[in-house]
């Protein structure tokens, strides 16, 4: 199971629901606070659509949590994709709750940490040089010891999400790491 969270026009949807349809399984989760009438006609009229469900409310609001997890009940794995809102606070609160559904071996990704490095091109924002995800990735990180940064998805160096691909360890690892 796939939850990603900002579906905007449903291109990385569709790219996890083809990826699951290679592997003949799943279903893509997608989430957003506001699902506008003609992506979500363009989305239920994807060849893929049974791979996809459509989630609409705020990521981080306690009725839209129940509703993935309703959705995903019963999966056995669980990657999360959080490209919604990129404040911090909003990605911290998202990292907690999302992280939750994440079991060991499975990634939570917190897209566009690069946004606090590009605040200075146009149509960026002047606040994205303070209110960034990799503050939230780092402040995440520095409470919840059962996740580490994998390095190897972004090892090219190419990259908008870095330090984002967050690998949840087992407790064995855990302890291994500690000692
Ligand atoms: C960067 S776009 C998503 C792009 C999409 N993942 C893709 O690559 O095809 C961000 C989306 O997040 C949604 N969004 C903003 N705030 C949100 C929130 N609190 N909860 C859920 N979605 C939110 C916006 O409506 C927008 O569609």
């Amino acid at each position: 199971m796939v939850i990603e969270t900002g579906v905007a026009h449903g291109g990385s949807l569709v790219m996890s629901a083809s990826i699951l349809e290679l592997m003949g399984k799943g279903k893509v989760v997608g989430v957003d606070i506001e699902i506008r009438p003609h992506n979500r006609a363009a989305i239920e009229a994807h060849p893929l659509k049974h791979r996809i469900e459509l989630i609409e409310g705020s990521s981080v609001a306690a009725e839209t949590f129940a509703e993935v997890k309703r959705a995903i009940a019963g999966a056995r794995t669980v990657v999360v994709f959080l490209d919604s809102n990129h404040t911090e606070s909003h990605v911290l609160k998202e990292l907690e709750l999302y992280g939750t559904l994440v079991g060991p071996g499975s990634y939570i990704v917190a897209h566009d940490g690069a946004q606090g490095w590009v605040w200075d091109i146009p149509r960026a924002k002047p606040e994205w040089k303070d209110d960034h995800p990799l503050n939230a990735i780092h402040k995440f990180l520095a409470m919840h010891p059962e996740f580490k940064i994998d390095p190897h998805w972004t090892r090219f160096g190419i990259t908008s999400s870095p330090d984002g691909f967050l690998l949840r360890l087992s407790d064995s690892e855990m302890s291994k790491g500690s000692k």
